[in-house]
């Protein structure tokens, strides 16, 4: 297993280009399977978790061919409905195929997908969901097992807002009869984009970025040609890593409204951000001001920069407290950081950190994605030598984030396990 060694304390400098977002690729990845033919997509990243998906897809039969940030899924011939256990177990996303199998085949069958390091991860939202759109749906053997002729119109209100419910549920219902009523949807921009990339799939949506979705269900979808929007989660881990070693660097092609939330903690961190609509420039503070964080689901601070943010706040000048609502387990980093010599105690699942002057370098384990950016982001700020073990995490989410790295000056090395 490939590892990081980071010699850390540089000040980066310069500008970082952002790649196409995962978590908006993933559930359009599934929604070819709404339509028959190919489909294509530009400004795909080289993640492993796309890559997972492109096997999910050929699985189901699909032809996947991946070359050059461009992304070719053919569903002419995807003519099955179960993805496996083999599958399913390594990746969560998964399951965005249950939504497009029942609405296109009427019948899906889909391993249960497992909790992961960041909590149990249910998906009683989605059942529920279906279940409301007439799918007849059992589950057994560590199976979903969904079937339904044709898909009926609803009224579904979220109990919680859900990403992966919403997009589920957006695919099932723009094949389905009648209308669908979806309310308590996520408003994630992933979300935004799915219902552009649908609607341009011939699909009928309306309500982008409100509470409230009205599906009017339509025959057939067709394949589309789509770029893809930046990783907001991308476009935030970098800027913290301008924050978190007092370096002045830009990011390229991102969206600055799409983690305004960030933005916004990041000023009263004492950094100045100097924007334009697709630039964001940081100048970090002489010492980062502590700044208290709780995650909620967009507009407000997103769960995936909890990790990335603590490990900022590791460093500031004096005590905040950090609480994750979205995954309240979600804290595997913070062992690790204080390996790091981090000054983080726990109060059930508030993270209290208080500042300290350096962070020294040490041996430490990736355990999921975002934690793995949080430790990659805490070595360049620590002073001496950061191993970073099991990366592998980082490359479900994050494009050679040690080329992007190397190329603002930072002093990181990939070496093969
Ligand atoms: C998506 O996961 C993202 N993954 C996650 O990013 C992200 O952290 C999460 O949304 C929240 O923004 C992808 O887009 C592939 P949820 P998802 O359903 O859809 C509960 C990353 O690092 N819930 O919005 O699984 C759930 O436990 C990943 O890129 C139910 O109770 O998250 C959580 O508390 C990690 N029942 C809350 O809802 C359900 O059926 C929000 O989860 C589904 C979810």
């Amino acid at each position: 297993m490939d590892k990081f060694i980071i010699n850390g304390g540089k000040k980066l400098s310069g500008e970082v280009k952002i790649s196409g977002a995962k978590n908006a690729i993933l559930p359009v990845m599934t929604a070819t399977l709404l339509t028959s033919g190919k489909s294509i997509f530009y400004n795909v990243p080289n993640l492993n978790d796309i890559k997972m998906m492109a096997h999910v897809l050929r699985v189901l039969g699909a032809q996947v061919e991946y070359a050059d940030e461009t992304l070719t899924i053919d569903t002419t011939h995807a003519d099955y409905y179960e993805a496996p256990y083999e599958l399913v177990s390594k990746m969560r996303a998964s399951i965005y195929v249950l939504g497009p199998l029942l609405a296109k085949k009427g019948k899906a069958r889909v391993s249960f997908p497992g909790g992961c390091a960041i909590g149990t991860r249910p998906v009683d939202l989605h059942i529920n969901a279906m279940e409301a759109l007439g799918a007849e749906i059992n589950v057994e053997h560590g199976y979903i097992n969904a079937a339904c002729s044709q898909l009926k119109g609803a009224k579904i209100r979220f109990e919680k807002v859900s990403v992966g419910a919403t997009a589920n549920t957006l695919m099932a219902a723009v094949l389905a009869e009648k209308t669908t009523n979806l309310y308590n949807v996520a408003k994630e921009p992933e979300i935004g984009n799915l219902i552009d990339c649908l609607n341009q799939m011939g699909a009928n949506i309306k309500g982008k970025n409100t509470s409230h979705l009205v599906v009017t269900g339509v025959s057939k979808l067709h394949p589309i040609e789509v770029e893809m929007m930046p990783d907001r989660i991308e476009a935030g881990t970098f800027l913290i890593a301008g924050a978190l070693t007092g370096s002045n660097i830009t990011i390229t092609n991102c969206i600055p409204e799409h983690i305004q939330a960030l933005l916004d903690r990041l000023i009263q961190a004492g950094c100045t951000l100097n924007l334009t609509e697709k630039t964001i420039n940081i100048e970090p503070p002489a010492r980062i001001l502590p700044v208290d964080i709780v995650t909620y689901p967009y507009p407000d601070f997103p769960t995936d920069l909890q990790a990335q943010f603590m490990t900022l706040m590791t460093l500031a000048n004096g005590e905040s407290r950090i609480e994750d609502t979205i995954f309240p387990d979600r804290l595997m980093h913070v062992s690790e950081l204080k390996r790091l010599d981090a000054d983080i105690s726990l109060e059930k699942h508030i993270a209290i950190v208080q500042g300290v002057r350096s962070l020294s370098g040490a041996k430490v384990m990736a355990t999921d994605l975002r934690a793995s950016a949080a430790l990659v982001l805490a070595g360049l700020a620590a002073e001496g030598i950061t191993t970073i073990s099991r990366i592998y995490h980082i490359d479900r989410g994050y494009d050679r984030i040690e080329a992007k790295l190397q190329k603002l000056g930072a002093d990181i090395k990939r070496v093969k396990g």
